[in-house]
């Protein structure tokens, strides 16, 4: 009998995308087949933790001993995981949408003679999941992820610190053999010291399990155990 290293722990992730709503049939999102995040779950549990995982839509079955918590947007995400608050680890997977419609309308948008040139939506800004849990006083190690099409270290690095991470996983979505709705993906991890750590191209079930024991020695260092 050994006990794994996150007995014990709770870990809180979000995957897939989130959906704003314009109106009852049309909805702005982001690309993201959830593939990441489900295996991050998966690996989260074969580590000992209790998995909570906070999901838009996607067309992912559950992984076993994972609780799942549906949300459409990114509004929805954030009340979901602040009400699973307080946990031990935090990754933030999701690609949430940035912005959403200052108003949801109640009909359907028709097209009309006078907008024959076009429709001007009115978009206000999101907020912040992870950096929101981030500032929280009883604030969990947060992992975030950081895909990009240029200057991936650069931008991954600046995000680490302005939403205050403990770490973040760089991936380069230019190249479209890894990421979205890929089964291989190719990341960076960069800590707070801003060393890196490669992870070759594997399948996402590979890297997720990697990535997961990185970010449990990483957590289990910085939390003195
Ligand atoms: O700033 P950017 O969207 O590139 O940051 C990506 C990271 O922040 C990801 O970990 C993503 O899940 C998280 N995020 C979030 N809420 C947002 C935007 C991004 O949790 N509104």
């Amino acid at each position: 009998f050994t006990t794994k290293a996150l007995t014990g722990k709770r870990v809180v992730i979000t995957a897939g995308p989130t959906q704003e709503n314009i109106d009852p049939v049309r909805y702005i999102t982001n690309h993201s087949s959830g593939k990441m995040g489900f295996a991050l779950a998966e690996a989260a549990v074969e580590e000992g933790a209790e998995v909570i995982l906070i999901s838009g839509p996607v067309s992912l079955a559950t992984p076993d001993r994972v609780e799942r918590i549906n949300v459409v947007s990114a509004q929805d995400m954030l009340v979901a995981c602040e009400s699973v608050m307080p946990s031990d680890i935090f990754i933030a997977v999701a690609a949430v949408a940035d912005f959403r419609p200052q108003v949801v309308a109640k009909q359907k948008l028709k097209k009309q003679p006078d907008n024959e040139q076009g429709l001007l939506l009115e978009l206000v800004r999101n907020p912040d999941i992870l950096a929101t849990i981030a500032a929280r006083e009883d604030r969990p190690f947060c992992v975030g992820f950081a895909a990009e099409t240029e200057n991936l270290l650069e931008y991954a690095e600046k995000k680490l610190k302005a939403k205050n991470l403990n770490l973040i996983v760089a991936n380069d979505v230019s190249n479209p053999a890894i990421g979205f709705n890929s089964d291989d993906n190719m990341i960076t991890l960069v800590d707070r010291e801003l060393n890196t750590t490669r992870l070759a191209l594997t399948s996402k079930a590979k890297i997720a399990r990697r990535l997961m024991e990185l970010i449990t020695s990483y957590y289990l260092k910085e939390t003195h155990h």
